[in-house]
């Protein structure tokens, strides 16, 4: 089968490459009719996150056809149309029967690396790292699902890929972002980042209610889209954040901040982002987190921080004077996507959101290694790709 692979930095390749087998009975093999590129494989494209191999198959935002089902699967039948999360989960697992899908101790097959990095290791995912279990990714003709009768959710008639394609990952994690804000009626929401998982909080805050969403990005067309949502907009190029948020606050901050830009932000003018420039550029430092240090400081006392932006490793200066004197509340995680699934499908299907309203290009998975430098620089208004093999 054709997949898009990972050769080392800013080197991802389209070509061909063994179909995946069934190797567990709990599998399910899906014939993708639909994928997407996101922010976290950018992370992967630029050689940030360590211990990809040459070779490994790319993606997690994936949607298809089950074409095979392992023997002890009986959730699933050849013919489900299915939309599967980037999150992999054995339903069993502590953390599972409790809900936290993102958290399963069964998944990665060999949590040894992560855990000398982070203390324990988290789920694995799908095309995301060998110290998250190396899994093929869903950039491909086909994809093997482990545990496929708990991930994959089945499509309900009369919905398209596109409307459902992205509860795989951005619909829920932007849905988290905003579900973690605990939304009262006449909050402000300031949300960093108008990628597509910024863009899905933006909705999702109001959907849950938020009076005022302030949405900061610099790309004029993701700032329109954002402001097309209801969103009032700033330009971290042009304002400066803190006293801007400040100013629409009553000097107050924020009743939440979401952090959806995560370890590559872009430096604004402020000199801790040139300074986090500089420490991983020489190795002195693992991330780039000036985004969260912001969302800190602009954060009302006993305001929450949400942070779904990925970050890696040991992140520096972080106000953490700031955040307990003035008692805030962090929530974070890899969203455990299927918590969130049946909510989120029956959202799209009384209409209350389309998510297929980030899409900016379609193609085939041949143009993939184009996209995703596309993607990485927001040329050509690009805002999300979709694939379909
Ligand atoms: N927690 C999860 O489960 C989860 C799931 C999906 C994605 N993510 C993460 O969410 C983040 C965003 O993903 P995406 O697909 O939207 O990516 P993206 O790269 O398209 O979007 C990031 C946006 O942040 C903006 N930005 C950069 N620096 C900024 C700054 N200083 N202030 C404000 N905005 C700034 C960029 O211009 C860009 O529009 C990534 O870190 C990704 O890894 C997390
Ligand atoms: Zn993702
Ligand atoms: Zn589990």
């Amino acid at each position: 089968m054709k997949a898009l692979t990972w050769h080392g930095k800013h080197d991802i390749r389209c070509e061909s490459v063994p179909d995946p087998q069934i190797q567990e009975g709990r599998d399910a093999i899906i014939k993708v009719t639909a994928c997407a590129i996101c922010g976290s494989d950018l992370h992967l494209f630029n050689g940030v996150m360590p211990d990809m191999h040459s070779g490994d198959i790319m993606g997690h935002e994936t949607m298809g056809e089950v074409v095979e089902v392992g023997r002890d699967n009986k959730k699933l039948k050849v013919g489900d149309r299915v939309v599967v999360p980037f999150t992999i989960s054995c339903g069993e697992c502590f953390f599972c029967q409790r809900g936290f899908y993102s958290g399963c101790e069964r998944s990665n097959p060999d949590p040894s690396k992560v855990k000398k990095m982070w203390g324990n290791s988290p789920a694995g995912l799908f095309g995301y790292t060998h110290l998250l279990g190396g899994y093929s990714g869903g950039q491909a003709e086909y994809l093997r699902v482990p545990y496929a009768d708990v991930g994959p959710i089945k499509v309900p008639d009369g919905l398209t890929d596109e409307q459902v394609l992205f509860l795989s990952d951005i619909f829920p994690t932007g849905y988290m972002a905003a579900d973690f804000c605990n939304i009262q009626s006449g909050d402000t929401i300031a949300i960093w980042g108008c990628g597509p998982v910024g863009q899905m909080a933006i909705k999702s805050a109001f959907i849950l209610g938020a009076e005022r969403v302030i949405a900061i990005d610099t790309v004029p067309e993701r700032l329109a889209l954002a402001e097309a949502s209801g969103a009032i907009t700033l330009d971290f190029m042009d304002d400066d954040i803190y006293d801007k948020l400040m100013e629409l606050t009553n000097g107050r901050g924020a009743d939440a901040c979401i952090d959806a830009v995560g370890t590559e932000a872009d430096p604004s003018a402020s000199w801790d982002s040139r300074l986090d420039r500089i420490k991983v550029a020489t190795f002195m430092g693992t991330d780039r987190p000036h985004v969260l240090r912001q969302a800190i400081h602009c954060c009302r006392n006993f305001g929450t921080v949400s942070i779904v932006g990925v970050y890696g490793g040991f992140l520096d200066k972080i106000p953490m004077g700031s955040a307990i004197n003035r008692g805030l509340t962090f929530r974070m995680a890899q969203t455990p996507v299927q918590h969130y699934l049946p909510l989120l499908m029956e959202r799209i299907q009384k209409d209350e959101i389309d998510p297929s309203f980030v899409i900016t290009h379609r193609a085939p998975l041949e143009e993939g290694p184009d996209l995703y430098k596309t993607f990485r620089d927001k040329k050509d208004g690009c805002i999300k790709v979709v694939l379909k093999p």
